[in-house]
């Protein structure tokens, strides 16, 4: 089954018909909100907006673990996250859609393992090719059946924020190879590997990242999230095409 996590200014899914809300308790705590249990053109789907479904909780607080377990639960096997992010790479202005192959870590104190020796023996997964390329290749596909641009290739650095970045941190990020920053893709993707589940990330570009572009001196983040609107609509298109194709009943096409 697929899940849709939702990030900034995607707290819900419109298109959704929603059979149920569930409250999953796990081993590692409460999930951000009741799982949503829906269909999209008569394909199943789990909805979880990462960041509760008034937006409350911040990147770094977010409970990875328990989101991603609470989905493992009900036997999700592939994630399609949305999360929004700045744009390091001149290609990535706002209003972009990319969907990264690449990602560098740089947060701090999350808990991002299931395999802490604790809970669980310690494990070392295999995290060279951090997104499942059989669902990137469908969201693509998805995207270009209704003509909608999205750049399948990018390095996601997840920081740890709540605040943005400085410039020259954006500079070193960028030296290190990444193309667009965002506060909520890691420890999500690994987790989800631990656990077995395809993971993809859908990244709108909000902005600029600060000292790129119209971000040189400051980012109005509030600006920011008005822009965001118009490309989330593209985005759920992208996740409506995507259920029609790849997980409705062949009868409902
Ligand atoms: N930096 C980090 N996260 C973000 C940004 C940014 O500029 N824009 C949207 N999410």
């Amino acid at each position: 089954m697929l899940a849709i996590i939702g990030g900034t200014g995607l707290t819900e899914l419109e298109d959704l018909r929603v059979n149920k809300r569930v409250i999953v308790r796990t081993p590692y705590g409460e999930p951000s909100q009741p799982l949503i249990f829906g269909e999209i053109c008569g394909g199943e789907v789990i909805f979880l907006a990462r960041h509760g479904s008034g937006h409350t909780i911040p990147p770094h607080e977010v409970n990875y673990r328990a989101n991603i377990y609470a989905l493992h639960l009900q036997g999700v096997t592939e994630i399609a996250a949305v999360a929004t992010v700045g744009g390091i790479h001149q290609e990535l202005s706002s209003g972009m859609i990319a969907l990264p192959h690449q990602i560098i870590d740089y947060t701090h104190g999350r808990q991002n393992t299931y395999y802490d020796g604790i809970s669980n023996p310690v494990k070392h997964i295999d995290f060279t090719e951090p997104y499942c390329n059989k669902l990137r290749a469908k969201i693509a596909q998805a995207a270009s059946e209704i003509d909608e641009e999205v750049i399948n290739y990018g390095v996601y650095a997840a920081t740890q924020g709540p605040r943005l970045e400085t410039a020259a941190e954006i500079d070193r990020l960028e030296r290190d190879g990444a193309t667009m920053v965002g506060m909520t893709g890691m420890p999500e993707a690994a987790l989800a590997r631990e656990l077995g589940i395809s993971y993809a990330a859908i990244c709108p570009v909000a902005n600029y990242a600060a000292g790129r572009g119209d971000s040189l001196h400051a980012i109005n983040y509030e600006d920011v999230v008005l822009n965001l609107n118009q490309t989330l609509v593209r985005v759920r298109n992208i996740i409506g095409q995507l259920m029609t194709q790849h997980y409705c009943p062949v009868d409902t096409k």
